[in-house]
């Protein structure tokens, strides 16, 4: 029997969780000869979730670089790409969501008439600047794939809007797959005794506010609104401690470390690996977010979001009641922050809902459906 050989490119935190249950499910498969190439478009962030899910790539093109423009990101990734498809020759190259690496492995499979198929297909905020340059990435992306492994209905109507209509297939997101595989280790591990003793404040007995952020199209104004609004929060609510792991981008550590260092409710940490984040997220009680992966994991783990951008791709939470789009202006992050903190109603209502991104077993349908 030929096995079909399938090549896994990604190379940001967010894909390789998303990626790591995926290609669990095709090692298991006799059919399917998988690799892993990274671009390593994120170098430690990506690391921590190579080391944490066992992940050894076949290839790593290594391209990070402080500071990189989106220019630089590009054109080093197609390159590389070109000896590494040159060299393993796949079947059908799998990519993931709307980086930039997703965008360029799909383009560089392209010029060598190779298959695409695309994880966590059709999702669209209709604004091509925002998220920026992610809208434009995954409509790109649509157009030169062949599979589409959509997230939810809606995202499978995005793309019959768009005129994709073969080859769709509506099988939920991996980050759920990610998340349970992820709980079930820590609680096999007993892992939370060791993150109590490193992050005791998490375990005082006060309301964790768990915060992320990272979107380039609000950098500058859009983040000291962001962090003008988190100082306010801390200075109001006192019962509160607002714990924040700062993302590498230099342009986001500038301003938050400006505004918020020293103040002491409010704690500065650098990015978790992935189970220490899981764990974290589990102990909150509410997050505030622009990342698209957290607001997918935070229902299933019952936490309420608010989602600091001004639109948003993932309206199915907004939808469901499971989140609130609060913008980013600093008045309505700590209005809208302010009332959940104080409205046990509305908390309990936001933090009972189903998960509407997945059901733990989209990896499997995707595995299936790669190796028929
Ligand atoms: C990228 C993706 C974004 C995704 C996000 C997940 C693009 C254009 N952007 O944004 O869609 O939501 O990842 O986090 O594809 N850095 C480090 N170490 C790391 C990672 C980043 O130092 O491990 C710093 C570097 O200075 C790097 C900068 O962050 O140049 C920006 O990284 P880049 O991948 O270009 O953009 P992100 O903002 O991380
Ligand atoms: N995450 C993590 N450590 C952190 C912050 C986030 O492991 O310190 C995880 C989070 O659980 C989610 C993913 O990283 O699965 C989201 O990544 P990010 O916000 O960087 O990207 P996005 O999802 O917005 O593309």
């Amino acid at each position: 029997m030929t096995k079909k050989k399938v090549l896994l490119c990604f190379g940001t935190r967010p894909e390789a969780i998303k990626f790591a249950p995926i290609l669990r499910e095709m090692q298991r498969r006799d059919d399917t000869a998988v690799k892993v190439c990274v671009t390593a478009q994120h170098r430690e962030m990506l690391d921590q979730v190579l080391d944490f899910f066992s992940i050894r790539p076949e290839y790593d093109l290594d391209v990070m670089r402080p500071n990189q423009s989106l220019y630089d990101t590009t054109s080093g990734i197609l390159k590389g790409l070109e000896k590494v498809y040159q060299e393993f020759a796949p079947d059908h190259v799998v990519v993931q969501g709307d980086t930039t690496t997703a965008f360029v492995g799909a383009l560089a499979a392209f010029y060598k008439k190779i298959r695409v198929a695309h994880v966590e297909a059709g999702l669209r905020s209709s604004d091509l600047y925002s998220p920026f340059p992610e809208e434009a990435n995954r409509i790109l992306i649509s157009r030169l794939a062949n599979d589409h492994f959509t997230p939810t209905q809606k995202a499978s109507d995005n793309l019959k809007a768009e005129g994709v209509i073969d080859n769709v297939h509506m099988v939920g997101n991996s980050v759920i797959d990610a998340l349970f595989l992820t709980l079930s280790i820590i609680k096999e591990k007993r892992l939370d005794n060791i993150y109590e003793k490193e992050l005791p404040i998490a375990c005082g007995g006060k309301r964790i506010v768990l915060v992320t952020g990272h979107r380039r199209e609000s950098f500058g104004e859009p983040f000291k609104q962001i962090c003008y609004a988190l100082r306010e929060i801390a200075s109001s609510a006192s019962d509160v401690e607002i714990i924040y792991p700062v993302h590498l981008n230099p342009n986001v550590r500038k301003p938050v470390f400006e505004i918020l260092k020293d103040i002491k409710n409010v704690h500065l940490i650098e990015p978790l690996d992935y189970p220490r984040f899981v764990w974290l997220m589990s102990r909150s009680h509410i997050v505030l977010t622009d990342s698209g992966g957290v607001q997918e994991e935070a229902p299933s783990l019952g936490k309420p979001v608010l989602v600091m951008r001004d639109v948003t791709e993932r309206t199915e939470g907004i939808e469901a009641g499971s989140a609130i789009l609060v913008g980013t202006r600093s008045d309505k992050i700590i209005g809208d922050t302010s009332r959940l903190l104080s409205d046990n109603f509305l908390y309990e209502r936001m933090s009972k809902l189903a998960n509407p991104y997945g059901d733990g077993k989209t990896s499997m349908r995707i595995a299936d459906i790669m190796s028929r």
